[in-house]
């Protein structure tokens, strides 16, 4: 079995392009769409996915909900509500970790062998890029040793300086 850093693999792109058995929406807590990531995704998806939005009644910051992927090359779309970066004295590590957590947890009870990031709440949210990819990469690596399912995580960047944070940050979780 290859460790967990040899599962996780980062790549600028559009996650919606991706054939992976899920990818991961960074959505809010109406899970009515939105813009960013969530816009993109509702767009590729059709309006199939908010409909069945529409029957999950929300979800909390740092938890997470699966649907299906429609439109999408994905076979599921798994949602979770990243934190608002209020400054980082408000619980927002400890959100943003949850919800790499939660995300992975579904991903592996719905026999997902492979899972797609975006970079959850380092848009509208406000996230500082490079301390959410500390916590993304730490969080997958720690939490892959316990869902040996899952096979290859992707983690997207939308921008060149978030895909040098995402390899600065694997980088050091090789270490
Ligand atoms: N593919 C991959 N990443 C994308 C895409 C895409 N098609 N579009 C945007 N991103 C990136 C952004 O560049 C950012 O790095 O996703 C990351 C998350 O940004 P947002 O989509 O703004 O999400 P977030 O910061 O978590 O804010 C969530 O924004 O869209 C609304 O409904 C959403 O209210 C919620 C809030």
């Amino acid at each position: 079995m290859s460790n967990a850093p040899d599962r996780i693999e980062t790549l600028i792109g559009d996650i919606t392009s991706l054939s992976v058995d899920a990818i991961v929406n960074a959505a809010n807590t109406s899970l009515l769409g939105g813009g960013g990531v969530d816009g993109a995704i509702h767009r590729a998806a059709g309006p199939q996915l908010l409909e069945e939005c529409r029957r999950l009644n929300g979800c909390e910051p740092g938890q997470a909900k699966i649907t299906g992927g429609y439109d999408l090359s994905a076979r599921h779309v798994i949602h979770t509500v990243g934190p608002i970066w209020q400054g980082g004295k408000n619980g927002e590590a400890e959100i943003l970790t949850s919800c790499y957590e939660t995300s992975l947890r579904l991903a592996a009870e719905n026999a997902c062998e492979s899972i797609a990031f975006p970079a959850i709440s380092t848009g509208v949210y406000g996230y500082p890029t490079d301390q959410a990819a500390e916590i993304a990469t730490s969080t997958i690596s720690r939490s892959l040793v316990d869902h040996l399912n899952i096979r290859s995580v992707i983690l997207v960047a939308f921008s060149e300086e978030n895909h040098r944070h995402l390899l600065a940050a694997l980088g050091r979780a090789e270490d």
